[in-house]
């Protein structure tokens, strides 16, 4: 038995060889005395065109009365069709029903909503958009991967459950054994979290970073690429409980080194995926978003924008006073909202923005002080059709410097000890960022919901299965 795919890679070299193969009906067409079946095993985003003859198949009649998803086995000859629309079809020998399907199989021929598809999360992997968004998604994996171990990145992996809250932000799921009918309890009346399970409270990670930090201290350039959470009460097509995100960690390096890096490694994984998944990008480039490829061929072949906030604001400030509407009013402390960051990346520059510098107070604390003692070494990268994809920095390596401003937030020393030992023992420039991987595959797809490049998408409100 082989793969589709390999057919479609090799066609030639099968002409008039006897092959089988094993998928799942598309689509049956009984034309009385010759059929087609059209088959998808998976292994390649093309179907293959069956041919049944009615003198020479035996089971003609059961396989045209199979409902479209049955599973079928086709033992048949590879014929080369180099006038008709596919290059080659395969001419049935022998077809074996391995799965009947059924009338009410909800994926009948014609389109549905995506809305409607995340009501059948099981079984929605099989329409074309779903095998073309997981296949890219699975790919754009590959090509993160191969960027890091390229450039010699230890790939590191951080915990899931974690004593510390690495945004500062106050956003996480606590992990908890104990019983909320039943809670132990200390002399306040509060839930004493040192009888849980680990002695203390706990949480789902937001984020490997602080993690990442102490191995770049060792390995120099190391990265994570797993999964966080994050109990954010904002229901929006690009905001998930749930999602994964790929942080690089490199030692004796700035806020350039890293600009440097997060684009050529967006760069990177448009490249690799234009090129090993054509036939996913045109349909997306058909029927979700036209002039989606020539696009990114572009992203990947042009500098990115590079702004500082206080540039970004003044952009904003003047679009502003020219006459455009802003929800939210543009004043310099403000954090970017998602329209500001919108008109700066689709209207203003049209093209992937780094915004560098914003007000300390906006960002996180291991984020390092620049000189004016007003901003911060950070980066955005904002990308039209999504707004911010990554966020990074360069970290306060100061030990004075982060003592102060884990003392001013209000932090629990005792928990940040760890993070201070890494200043303390070698310390050096270092810096960082978070890729939001399902905000690439957003980019790469131009699919326009977060919730449909999640496998089993967890939003405010939702977990399915
Ligand atoms: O900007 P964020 O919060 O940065 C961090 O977590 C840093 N610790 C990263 C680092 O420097 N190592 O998140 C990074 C990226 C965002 O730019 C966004 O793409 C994505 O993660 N992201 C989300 N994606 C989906 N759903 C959410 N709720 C997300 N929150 C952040
Ligand atoms: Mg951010």
């Amino acid at each position: 038995r082989i793969v589709i795919a390999e057919l479609f890679r090799n066609a030639e070299a099968y002409a008039d060889q006897e092959v089988t193969v094993a998928g799942w009906v598309r689509s049956i067409r009984d034309m009385k005395n010759f059929g087609f079946v059209t088959l998808n095993d998976g292994s390649c985003f093309k179907d293959l065109q069956v041919v049944m003859d009615r003198e020479s198949l035996p089971e003609y009649d059961v396989i045209a009365a199979q409902g479209v998803s049955a599973a079928l086995i086709v033992t048949g000859t590879v014929v080369l069709t180099p006038d008709a629309k596919q290059p080659f079809e395969l001419k049935a020998a022998n077809i074996q029903v391995e799965g009947e399907s059924r009338e009410d199989y909800p994926l009948q021929k014609k389109r549905h909503t995506n809305e409607f598809l995340r009501t059948i999360q099981h079984l929605r992997p099989r329409t074309n958009l779903f095998r073309a968004v997981f296949r890219v998604r699975s790919v754009a994996a590959y090509a993160l991967h191969e960027f890091f171990q390229e450039r010699g990145f230890v790939y590191v992996n951080t915990p899931i459950i974690t004593a510390s809250d690495a945004e500062g932000a106050g956003e996480m799921f606590r992990v908890t054994t104990i019983d909320p009918a039943n809670p132990p309890l200390d002399d306040k009346g509060n839930v004493d979290y040192s009888q849980d399970f680990f002695g203390k409270a706990t949480n789902l990670t937001v984020s490997g970073q602080l993690q990442a930090e102490s191995f770049a201290m060792a390995f120099g350039d190391v990265y994570t690429f797993g999964p966080t959470f994050r109990a954010e009460d904002s229901n929006t097509a690009r905001h998930a409980a749930e999602f994964w995100m790929v942080e690089p960690e490199i030692a004796f390096a700035d806020l350039d080194d890293d600009m440097n890096l997060a684009e050529d490694m967006l760069k990177h994984v448009i490249n690799t995926v234009l090129e090993k998944c054509p036939d996913e990008m045109n349909m997306f480039n058909s029927f979700v978003d036209k002039g989606l490829i020539e696009r990114l061929q572009h992203v990947a072949n042009s500098d990115f924008i590079r702004v500082t906030y206080t540039e970004a604001v003044d952009i904003l400030l003047d679009a502003a006073a020219k006459g455009h509407k802003f929800d939210y009013p543009v004043s310099w402390g403000i954090d970017l909202q998602t329209e500001h960051e919108r008109y700066l990346t689709e209207e203003h520059f049209k093209k992937p923005t780094f915004v560098t510098d914003y007000p300390v107070e906006i960002k996180a604390f291991y984020m390092r002080l620049n000189d004016d003692g007003k901003t911060v070494a950070a980066m955005d990268c904002l990308v039209p059709g999504i707004g911010e994809i990554v966020g990074g920095s360069q970290r306060e390596e100061r030990l004075d410097v982060l003592e102060n401003r884990i003392r001013e937030l209000d932090m629990d020393p005792e928990q940040y000890k760890f993070y201070c030992d890494l200043r303390r023992y070698g310390s050096c420039r270092h810096a960082g960022f978070g890729l939001g991987f399902e905000r690439m595959v957003m980019y790469l797809t131009g699919v326009s919901n977060i919730r449909d490049v999640l496998p089993h998408p967890r939003t405010v409100g939702n977990a399915e299965f």
